[in-house]
């Protein structure tokens, strides 16, 4: 029996951070339980690389799309790679054949169908969220992100979404654990019930895309290649049975894309006559401070320096653990560090370390016999209880489960108190301290297979250590039962599997670790410049206080901006200032913004430079850039919170 399973592709205009890291591991975890119930279960992960939002940022980085796209996404494949995820299938959206071809073959189906045709649309498009917005005016904000659309006129091909309306209300009630949680399924119904509307599905104001077979100025639109990427990876593959691997079982997404994968990607494989996926489950946000860890937020964390300093485990757990999935929930390294202490290290660490010890010390590292049947019933129910949980991809609840066993045996040793029975050598004694070593071991063989997706490197530590001779991954859930731990098996060597940290030190470390990989990235992003190995070189004359009062910057908005005839990097721009006029300013980077990316755009100028003319043009004002030696200038940014004609100081 298969199970295929896939994350969301992750956009390359940014490094990844904590949140992609947090859907990636819960899709490893997912896949080492299908795995341990016996599946053949496969994952797919990949990047997201064609769009407009992804060119913008290979621009800004000053390095051709290719490049650019190539660089993050192999930082996206180094850490799950560091990170030991299972990962089975890797796409990049701009660089495989195989996708492109899957791709243009949808469309000819839905072509054959008839559900594309040709029309022109003038709409407000969010370039990050690579969305129309429907409802939206000219200059109005963007009602996911809050960042201001942009007009957007073109002939496309639309696909009649319109047309699969019904067919969606009847798969949603047919299937009601179609999309999960209900609260995500609440909302897709009450959208769809709306009624839906054609969607434009090519575009020709960018490049960056596939192109489209019939057209090839068209390109695809991002998100019908992105989606497209889940069936590329499997095109074709079949289980030791036979059985494609297509459709999907589970795509685990994050909130915030559930309507392009609970709308938009059913009515795209019923338009091609092609299975359906079985599930969409939309998990929550990590939060940071209230607010949702994002890129361009600029709050985010990365789980690199976490790795780092706490193992891949001590993140996996603490992630399952603290955030019920499916809801929102709060990153924190004191949160972090205090999980860590006290359930794993205080909790499993020491019981395991406890154990064995006791093990080596009274029965000369031979596991002994005997069962206390209170802490048998408890494993029993442990197992499946979890087990439920886990199905139902509620770990927290599972953890928590297992946690209140080893808990319960942590309290059993206390009672039992294996160290006076170890002094009394009548046999009654002797065999109770039997009872309690063979208990207290076998509760924490079966915590450790249970815990084993999410703690694959520990728990293979703690099994190594009870002297098990299979591997762990062989262990099956429906056969994991109490009393399988042989006596007169000889345990491993003990180490400590979890050591106790310190947090204030850890955190310290994990913040400068975290400061110096978000430089790395500011890098690969073009977003600084390399650092030299030589010493800074001096950084030109310096001047007083009151020279720089003399220059008066101040925050202005692009109201229009067209090319100079003749000049290739001219842009001709009209300024907002807060002045009685406009002000025209003429800047040098027109190879690196089109006109109409900086409509709107806030813009910081120089605005006490001199008037002077340029190609016949005045020039009143002076706009500020970064640049980069030998790269293309940036315009400095942040400023669309501030007022126009603020003075920066
Ligand atoms: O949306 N909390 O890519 P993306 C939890 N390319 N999860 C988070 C998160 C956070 N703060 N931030 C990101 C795209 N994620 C498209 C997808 S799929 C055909 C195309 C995770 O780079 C979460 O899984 O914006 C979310 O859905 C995904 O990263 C968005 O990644
Ligand atoms: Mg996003």
């Amino acid at each position: 029996m298969k199970y295929y399973l896939t994350t969301p592709i992750y956009y390359v205009n940014a490094a990844p951070h904590i949140g992609h890291t947090y859907t990636t591991i819960a899709a490893d975890v997912i896949k080492r339980f299908k795995r341990m119930q016996g599946f053949e279960a496969v994952l797919t992960t990949g990047t997201d690389e064609h769009g407009q939002k992804v060119e913008r940022a290979a621009t800004a980085a000053g390095k051709s799309p290719q490049e650019f796209t190539r660089a993050i996404s192999d930082e996206f494949k180094r850490q799950w790679s560091d990170f030991g995820l299972g990962i089975d299938h890797f796409v990049r959206t701009s660089d495989d054949p195989k996708h492109r071809e899957t791709v243009q073959w949808l469309f000819d189906r839905w072509m054959k169908n008839g559900y594309v045709y040709k029309g022109s649309y003038t709409g407000q498009y969010c370039v990050f969220d690579e969305l129309y917005v429907n409802e939206a005016k000219p200059g109005d904000a963007c009602p996911d992100c809050g960042r201001t659309t942009e007009t957007v006129t073109e002939e496309n091909y639309f696909f009649k979404l319109s047309a699969f309306t019904e067919r969606l209300l009847e798969l949603y009630a047919k299937q009601p654990d179609f999309i999960l949680p209900e609260s995500r399924r609440n909302e897709v119904l009450s959208f769809v019930r709306q009624g839906l509307n054609d969607l434009s599905i090519s575009r020709t104001t960018i490049k960056w895309g596939i192109p489209v077979p019939v057209e090839g100025h068209h390109v695809f639109y991002v998100w019908f290649d992105a989606l497209v990427a889940y069936m590329t990876a499997v095109r074709g593959l079949k289980d030791t049975e036979g059985h494609d691997f297509w459709p999907a079982d589970l795509h685990l997404i994050g909130k915030e894309i559930v309507r392009f994968h609970a709308i938009f990607w059913p009515a795209f494989l019923m338009a091609a006559d092609l299975p359906l996926p079985k599930r969409i489950y939309a998990h929550g946000w990590l939060l940071f401070e209230h607010d949702k860890m994002s890129k361009s937020r600029g709050n985010i964390v990365r789980a690199e320096p976490i790795r780092k300093v706490m193992g891949a485990d001590a993140l996996r757990y603490f992630l399952l653990r603290e955030i019920v999935f499916g809801q929102d929930g709060s990153f924190s390294y004191d949160a972090l560090i205090g999980r860590y202490n006290s359930e794993l290290a205080n909790g499993l660490g020491n019981l395991a370390s406890r154990t064995l010890t006791m093990i080596n010390q009274y029965r000369g590292g031979a596991i002994p016999s005997g069962t206390d049947e209170a802490i048998e019933k408890a494993a029993c129910g442990t197992i499946r209880a979890s087990a439920e949980a886990f199905y139902n991809f509620d770990f927290s609840k599972g953890l928590e489960s297992i946690w209140s066993l080893l808990s319960a045996v942590d309290k059993f040793i206390v009672e039992q108190a294996p160290w006076t029975l170890a002094k009394k050598q009548d046999s009654e004694s002797q065999a109770k301290l039997d009872r309690a070593l063979y208990t207290s071991a076998e509760a924490l063989r079966v915590a450790t297979a249970l815990l084993s997706p999410i703690l694959p490197e520990s728990c293979a530590k703690i099994w190594t250590q009870l002297g098990m001779p299979e591997p762990l991954e062989s262990v099956r859930l429906d056969s994991l039962a109490w009393g399988q731990l042989r006596a007169g098996q000889k345990i491993g060597p003990i180490e400590a599997v979890f050591p106790r940290r310190d947090a204030k030190p850890a955190i310290e470390q994990m913040r400068e670790l975290e400061a110096k990989v978000s430089a790395e990235q500011a890098v690969l992003l073009g977003k600084a410049p390399a650092p030299s190995a030589e010493p800074a070189a001096p950084a030109g004359p310096q001047i007083t206080i009151d020279d720089f009062a003399k220059v008066e910057l101040r925050v202005g908005q692009v109201i229009s901006a067209e090319r100079v005839k003749g000049a290739d990097k001219l842009l001709h721009l009209q300024v907002d200032l807060a002045e009685a006029e406009p002000r025209s300013i003429v800047a040098g980077i027109a190879e690196v913004y089109a006109p109409e990316q900086l409509m709107g755009r806030k813009v910081v100028i120089v605005a006490n430079l001199a008037p002077r003319k340029l190609r016949g043009l005045t020039s009143n004002g002076m706009i500020v850039a970064a640049s980069v030696e030998g790269g293309k200038p940036v315009l400095a940014g942040f400023l669309e919170d501030i007022p126009v004609g603020a003075r920066l100081k």
